[in-house]
């Protein structure tokens, strides 16, 4: 098949099984090199053994000594090592085979060494896959379903797949290649003794391209270029984050003008409400139930933590109210109110408790410390 073909038709979109892609096959390593190798400081390497009557995987880090593999029996295990490709000429030159990929985009070739039964359990990897076949054969099971469950069980460290109902099932000979997109549930088992050269490729998450573009950005910026507000109208309502204000951020940060407005907003009164603060503000340990609030707010004076930086942004009758970085959508009023005054007369807030967004979101903050009811003196 053609490169062209596979990117089109299989390259992140389904699995393919590629029968006598290495036809002479593939031994660039023998298990005792491996072995060697996984002794190694340096080299990353795990053993996995599974224990067959309860279906259970365990894994041990290296590195490892001649003894933990005496120790280990004859069959159901496994080891793995990563980045053999940089350790040894042989693995590497595989990668001849995968010149059509960008190089920047393969991450390394892990090879797998596994006795009879030994494996890693069925689990799924968030980057594409090549496996291929080295000595022996492996019983490859897949589940190529679009909708395929990928709950993780919480028995073990190896992020072993909850369920795993394989669609297909293939015996991998020498020099057979099976590939496999991200997210594609896989689970190979050794028939005999085995080796897998996994040629894993390398694929940033989008977060970590958002924070690295943005320190990237942020790095020629001097400590002196902040925000600055020398139009500054005087403020119509305490805390009350304006267009105007909104408007400035958004000429601070002029790579990320296409985000829309309310996303911008929201982010930016999470922000400023934990820039700079000075304390955690701590729970009272105990909840406030709904009902007692009620009853207790007329004759409560309502006090604002003078840690909990407030800001909110008005949206009509409505507004987002920011609090030590997390945020409420609730009646203008009480954000208002709120953000105004650091001791406020209970029964000032007492007709706006027939809003449910308002009792929840005085309710949470009085649960998170950021408020406290006080009987008022009289
Ligand atoms: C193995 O070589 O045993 C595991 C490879 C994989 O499933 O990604
Ligand atoms: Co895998």
């Amino acid at each position: 098949m053609s490169p062209q073909r596979f990117l089109r038709d299989y390259w992140q979109k389904r699995p393919l099984l590629i029968r006598g892609m290495f036809a002479d096959g593939v031994a660039a390593l023998t298990p005792e090199d491996l072995a060697g190798l996984a002794c190694e400081d340096a080299a990353i390497s795990r053993i996995v053994v599974r224990d067959t009557k309860r279906e259970r995987w365990t894994l041990r880090n290296g590195p490892f000594g001649e003894r933990d593999f005496a120790r280990l029996g004859r069959r159901n295990w496994s080891l793995l090592v990563q980045d053999v490709d940089k350790w040894d000429m042989d693995v590497a030159a595989l990668l001849e085979r995968f010149r059509f990929i960008p190089s920047w985009r393969i991450d390394d070739i892990m090879v797998s060494y596994a006795t009879d039964g030994g494996g890693v359990g069925p689990h799924v990897d968030q980057y594409d896959v090549f496996l291929i076949q080295g000595i022996g054969y492996r019983n490859w099971k897949i589940d190529a379903r679009p909708d395929a469950p990928q709950a993780f069980r919480d028995d073990s460290e190896l992020k072993l797949l909850r369920e795993f109902a394989p669609s297909h099932e293939w015996l991998l000979d020498p020099g057979d290649v099976l590939y496999l997109p991200p997210g594609v549930p896989h689970d190979g088992v050794a028939f005999g003794e085995c080796t897998t050269y996994s040629v894993g490729m390398r694929a940033p998450s989008r977060a970590e391209l958002l924070f690295d573009f943005a320190e990237f950005l942020a790095e020629p910026l001097s400590e002196n270029q902040r925000y600055i507000d020398p139009d500054l109208a005087p403020a119509r309502a305490s805390g009350e984050i304006d267009e105007a204000a909104l408007a400035r951020v958004r000429k601070a940060l002029p790579h990320f003008s296409n985000v829309d407005k309310s996303t911008f907003s929201t982010w930016f009164g999470r922000f400023i409400t934990r820039y700079r603060s000075a304390q955690v503000i701590a729970a009272p340990g105990r909840e406030i139930g709904l009902a007692a609030l009620q009853k207790r707010l007329p004759a409560s004076i309502v006090l604002r933590n003078p840690f909990s930086r407030i800001a909110w942004r008005g949206d009509g009758r409505t507004a987002e109210l920011f609090v030590a970085g997390e945020a409420w959508r609730c009646p203008r009023a009480l954000a208002q109110c709120l953000a105004a005054q650091r001791e406020i007369d209970g029964s000032e807030l007492a007709g706006l408790m027939a809003n449910a967004s308002a009792r929840e979101t005085l309710k949470a903050l009085l649960d998170a410390g950021h408020l406290q009811l006080r009987p008022r003196r009289r």
